[in-house]
């Protein structure tokens, strides 16, 4: 198992830059998930760490030593593709030991890793078959148990799990984060998924636009993300925004921190909010506030006109328009089925983000 450190890492197919400098330390057994839209960079990082792909600029060192000269197989590093990349000539069981015979490992040492990782996985009834014999589901599994047995330092995987449908998907999910406990093993997970990044990561990486946005636990991008478009990624339905002007009025100074302060929205409402120190008064801000955190209430600051109500099962997910403008709400309280035309709503003040000018969250 390996620790991998990405510094100053840039990367340009020909003029055109898409990585801008990724500085990411991943320890050892971490399991690392890196998050973001289409075209934001996420497999080519992957592949410059797997060898696939040169470094334009920067350096990439797999447990303390520089490999960015160093091809993929001497990387010691196993990748998952989207795509399994089985053999389709050759049985589960020859799949998942290639690797190890293209290095002329022992056969009982072959065997015996064949035999570890196909339990591991419950492929044993399978390892006869051909790939074109196996589910989708089935299919993933070898291209993993290919992965494990080789014992590699590290584990790349590049969307696994997307030609899966979605039961699938959320099983996978659970058995990869089951091995990982198991093995412990070094891992990149790529996806654009944000459930499965929440669900899988020790740490996310939130990427847009070649540059990353916030790297954290999943949890501190969902209570505190560092600027607008993590607020927006993480979290379904997304967070809402609302545009404002932050206002500080004199008679809550003298009444402690948190008093006085608040976002004047377009209709002239303030929602309060605690005091920033680093916006001025009357600057322009972005309120946010997530669906699942809004108030249904009589006596509710805003009134918002429901547009559409879609009851998921768990729970009811609300549209509205507040000032003109698209928002949400998610609601766990059946009631909401029959809401509207007009709902009054509050935003509690715990649960308000403010994001200055520049789309920085502001603290
Ligand atoms: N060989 C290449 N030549 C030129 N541009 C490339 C090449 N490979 C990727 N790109 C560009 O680099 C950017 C990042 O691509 P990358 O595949 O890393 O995105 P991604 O985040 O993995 O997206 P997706 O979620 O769609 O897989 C994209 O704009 C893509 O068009
Ligand atoms: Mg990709």
């Amino acid at each position: 198992m390996a620790s991998i450190d990405i510094e100053s890492v840039r990367k340009s197919y020909g003029p055109f830059p898409v990585l801008h400098g990724v500085d990411l330390t991943i320890k050892d057994g971490e399991f690392i998930v890196l998050v973001g839209p289409s075209g934001c960079g996420k497999s080519t990082l992957l592949r410059m760490i797997a060898g696939l792909e040169e470094v334009t600029s920067g350096e990439i060192r797999i447990s303390g030593n520089r490999v960015n000269d160093l091809a993929p197989k001497d990387r010691d590093i196993a990748m998952v593709f989207q795509s399994y990349a089985l053999y389709p000539h050759m049985s589960v069981a020859d799949n998942m030991s290639y690797s190890l015979r293209l290095r002329k490992t022992a056969k009982e040492k072959i065997a015996s890793a064949v035999g570890a990782a196909a339990t591991k996985l419950g492929l044993d009834p399978l390892l006869e078959r051909r790939p074109k014999a196996l589910s989708g589901g089935q299919r993933q599994r070898v291209a993993m148990g290919r992965a494990i047995v080789r014992q590699p330092k590290a584990f790349l995987f590049d969307e696994p799990l997307s030609n899966l449908d979605a039961r699938l998907r959320e099983q996978m999910r659970a058995e990869i984060k089951k091995l990982h406990a198991d093995l412990k093993a070094t891992s990149i997970y790529v996806t654009h998924d944000q459930i499965e990044a929440m669900t899988l990561a020790d740490r996310i990486v939130a990427m847009h636009g070649g540059i990353v946005q916030q790297v954290g636990s999943p949890l501190e991008l969902y209570d505190t993300p560092a600027n607008l478009f993590v607020a927006g990624f993480i979290g379904s339905p997304g967070m809402n925004f609302l545009e404002g002007r932050y206002v500080v009025s004199a008679e809550g100074d003298g009444k402690g921190a948190s008093e006085g302060a608040g976002i004047r929205l377009s209709d002239g409402t303030v929602v309060p909010v605690a005091r920033r120190t680093d916006i001025q008064p009357d600057a322009a801000v972005t309120l946010g506030i997530r669906p699942e955190h809004v108030v249904i209430s009589d006596t509710g600051m805003l009134e918002a006109s429901v547009d559409l109500v879609e009851p998921t099962g768990f729970g009811i997910i609300l549209h509205l328009s507040l000032h003109g403008l698209p928002f949400k709400i998610f609601t766990l309280d059946r009631d909401a089925l029959s809401a509207g035309p007009k709902v009054r709503v509050d935003f509690p003040r715990k649960y308000l983000h403010v994001f200055d000018e520049k789309g920085d969250r502001a603290d």
